[in-house]
């Protein structure tokens, strides 16, 4: 199970806030526990049965697994919350199903000439997934590469390979009925970024190859946790109520770090969810990450001895697995000055530089730590649940809606109206 440590020392600092805090989270939790009416359309994904229960894992894989059998590459159209938790478990677990490339996620025509490149001459399977089909970015790639399926397998054929996730009754559903591709409902009591448990990220995670009922099973632990624990007990509680009380200090910023590179695109879910939810109304925490060791040779001076507006939220993993051991190999008398590494394991390396880290930057700011017990299926999924649940509580506790996303219409509305949208 993930184990989250708190950092006493700043805490105590000023006890009394603290514990006034955890009061004030406590009574929330029980109001979320309850079920808050004003939010209800949008807490799809708090109880993973919805969305997630038995039918759904078996159906989800066995399509998963039709589509291995059809292609080579599954193309995954989607920006934001439609593609960021699937690519986060592809890329920290990395199964041999099938190659999986994103496309939909900017509007770069380099990436989309350059993905049109490689997909050339395979066998391919698209999945074209939007909540809204009105977001450009996916629909321009969905656009360029359905005619491409047409034109490479034919009408009929490409109609076979061609797979949408969308709300149901929209224009992309209509656009799927007209052509004859399959439909997949996305939850429309589920927003983007909290749609890590449901059609949205675990078809792509099953057909390359995730066990999803073992991704599941992770989250359904951590739901039981955080519904039942009382409030001294349950993590994503006392990581909102950490939240909440240093950003009402100062500490504006959270720094999310971890030493395993692996965990890259996780970051980038992580931010979504935090960033869009939290950030309105001129308040929130600005979500930030650190890609350790690498990044304490740039970052690592700012965190230590720059301006004291982070904190630092750790994510680590307490076992290896498969392919995370490498014996450091004896090379006496060459005087490249690392022989007092000689046969070390590399993973403990990377621990002591962890631990060093932690240490350092704890001296300067508060630092809490998030522990999976390994890298793999069961703790990503405990990871969506959990940060899904104490972000949703972390946005109550700051008073922002947690499931809206007002913001980003700014540039929206201006960018369509430069290519006169009608
Ligand atoms: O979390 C959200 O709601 C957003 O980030 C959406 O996921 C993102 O904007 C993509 O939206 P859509 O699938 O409607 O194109």
């Amino acid at each position: 199970m993930v184990k989250l440590t708190l950092p006493d020392r700043w805490l105590e600092e000023d006890l009394p806030g603290w514990e006034a805090e955890k009061k004030t989270a406590a009574d929330l939790l029980e109001r979320v526990r309850a079920g808050e009416p004003k939010y209800h359309g949008s807490l799809g994904w708090l109880h993973t049965q919805s969305w997630a229960g038995d039918d759904a894992l078996e159906r989800l894989s066995a399509l998963g697994a039709e589509i291995r059998s059809k292609a080579g590459i599954l193309v995954l159209i989607g920006v934001g919350g439609s593609n960021n938790a699937a690519r986060s478990v592809l890329q920290a677990l990395k199964p041999q199903g099938m190659e999986v490339l994103y496309a939909g996620n900017s509007l770069s025509p380099h990436a989309l000439n350059e993905l049109l490149e490689r997909i050339e001459g395979r066998q391919v399977f698209l999945n074209c997934i939007a909540k809204n089909f009105e977001t450009l970015e996916p629909g321009v790639a969905f656009r360029v590469l359905r005619l491409w399926m047409e034109r490479r397998y034919g009408t009929q054929e490409a109609a076979r390979r061609i797979l949408c996730t969308g709300t149901p009754g929209s224009s992309l559903e209509e656009l799927c009925t007209r052509r004859g591709y399959a439909f997949l409902p996305f939850p429309t009591d589920i927003g983007g970024r909290y749609s890590a448990l449901s059609n949205v990220g675990l078809l792509p995670m099953a057909a390359a190859g995730v066990e999803i009922t073992r991704l599941v099973k992770g989250a359904r632990g951590m739901e039981a946790l955080l519904w039942e624990a009382p409030p001294e007990e349950n993590p994503a509680l006392l990581y909102a109520a950490f939240r909440d009380y240093l950003s009402r200090r100062g500490y504006r910023v959270e720094l999310l770090s971890s030493f395993e590179p692996r965990l890259r695109w996780f970051y980038k879910w992580w931010e979504q969810l935090f960033a869009e939810s939290e950030g309105k109304d001129g308040k929130g925490i600005f979500p930030v990450t650190g890609e350790f060791s690498e990044e304490l040779h740039s970052l690592g001076q700012f965190i230590q001895d720059g301006f004291p507006m982070l904190f630092e939220t750790f994510l680590t993993v307490a076992e290896p697995g498969a392919g995370d051991r490498l014996i450091l190999p004896a090379d006496r008398d060459t005087g490249d000055g690392f022989d007092y590494l000689e046969g070390m394991d590399l993973w403990q390396v990377n621990r002591t530089a962890f631990s060093a880290t932690l240490q350092a930057h704890g001296e300067r700011l508060p630092c809490a730590v998030l522990e999976l017990p390994r890298l793999e299926e069961e703790s990503l999924g405990a990871l969506f649940y959990f940060f899904q649940f104490a972000c949703y509580l972390s946005c109550r506790l700051a008073g922002v809606d947690p499931f809206d996303q007002p913001g980003v219409e700014a540039y929206k509305q201006r960018m369509f109206q430069g290519l006169g949208r009608p």
